[in-house]
């Protein structure tokens, strides 16, 4: 089973950003803990604050790989071209994010990506990615 996890503008900065909004960890640390709690799994990450850089990864991999954890941050509620690339692949993405987006702003109600997307997780913290990754175990 080999995954690519993808995160969207400003993750990079997690651990530091509105830490009441994205916890202190950051991604770095708990992918590390992800390896080691999914020790079967091929487990990938890429960031980027770029749209066309996403959407390369996503055509890239979304090929080959079994699925896509996906979280496209700020594109999520703008982009077209994210969606349209996670509706042109093969692999099954499935949709996270770190906060309740429901609970937040109105502009971060709406998603490009749930439409195309195999499910959806949000709200768990970092732990969000964890359950995306036993989404994909069955
Ligand atoms: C986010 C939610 C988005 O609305 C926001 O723009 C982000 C992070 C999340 O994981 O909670 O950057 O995707």
């Amino acid at each position: 089973m080999k995954l690519m996890i993808i995160n969207g503008p400003n993750l990079n900065l997690l651990g530091k950003r509105e830490p009441n909004v994205y916890g202190s960890t950051t991604f770095e640390d708990h992918f590390a803990q992800l390896q080691q709690k999914f020790p079967n799994v091929e487990l990938e990450y890429f960031q980027s604050n770029i749209e066309g850089e996403l959407i390369g990864k996503i055509q890239e991999v979304g090929f080959n790989y079994d699925g896509i954890i996906l979280n496209a941050a700020a594109y999520t509620h703008t982009s077209v071209g994210i969606g349209d690339a996670v509706k042109a692949i093969n692999a099954p993405v499935v949709e996270v994010h770190i906060s309740n987006t429901h609970q937040r702003e109105e502009y971060r109600h709406v998603s490009y990506i749930s439409p195309v997307a195999k499910g959806v997780i949000l709200g768990f913290g970092l732990q969000s990615y964890d359950l995306a990754v036993r989404s994909f175990l069955g």
